[in-house]
């Protein structure tokens, strides 16, 4: 079974599609840990579901972080790290030893509000403030970029009028909860 590590930061919505997909047959990889760099929602959903978590917290290990993140992912055979909603920047190191094999959910037609500082509500007031007429989701590779590496699926949403970033947001997330799957599924397929 191809093992995926899933990390996440706040509720782990897209971390539930994960689970929920992969119980029910459509995606067939197994979650081999979660982790959170601070306590968070995320990871008590995979203690909800029997997944091995833990909290590898960024005040603690500060710089450490990434390190003490490969030192738990190394042991656990994992062949993909699924960023969902995961807001400690990835180093250098880290990226180049998993490079290929590490991919994000971003909240945007990348490149377009991508890059540092848009992250959550931001980039939904950030592409009404711009007058978009559509917005949407992108799974992308992790490279050594923020939000810049190559794009492996995305879809689009429309801008609706009276749109608030919080109505934008759901209509995205409702996209995301499928995109983030097939994304990972698309791969599987490609190395197998
Ligand atoms: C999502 O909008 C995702 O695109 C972004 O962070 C949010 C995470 O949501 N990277 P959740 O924690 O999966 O509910």
């Amino acid at each position: 079974m191809f093992k995926i590590a899933v990390m996440v930061s706040g509720g782990g919505s897209n971390l539930q599609s994960i689970i929920d997909k992969s119980k029910n047959g459509e995606l067939n990889c197994e979650i081999a840990c979660v982790i959170g760099d601070r306590p968070c929602y995320g990871v008590e959903r995979a203690a909800e579901h029997g997944i091995e978590s833990c909290v590898i917290d960024r005040k603690v290990y500060k710089k450490e972080l990434c390190k003490e993140i490969d030192k738990v992912l190394s042991t656990k055979g994992v062949e993909l790290i699924v960023l969902a909603g995961f807001l400690s920047i990835i180093d250098e190191e880290f990226v180049n030893k998993w490079k290929g094999r590490i991919i994000n959910i971003h909240p945007s037609l990348l490149p377009k509000f991508g890059g540092p500082g848009m992250y959550g509500i931001k980039v939904h007031e950030a592409v009404l403030a711009a007058g978009e007429k559509e917005s949407g989701c992108t799974v992308h590779y992790v490279d050594t970029g923020v939000d810049s590496g190559e794009i492996i699926l995305q879809v689009k949403v429309p801008v609706l009028e009276g749109d608030t970033p919080e109505v934008l947001q759901k209509r995205v997330l409702v996209e995301e909860h499928k995109l983030l799957p097939n994304s990972i599924a698309k791969i599987i397929s490609e190395r197998q």
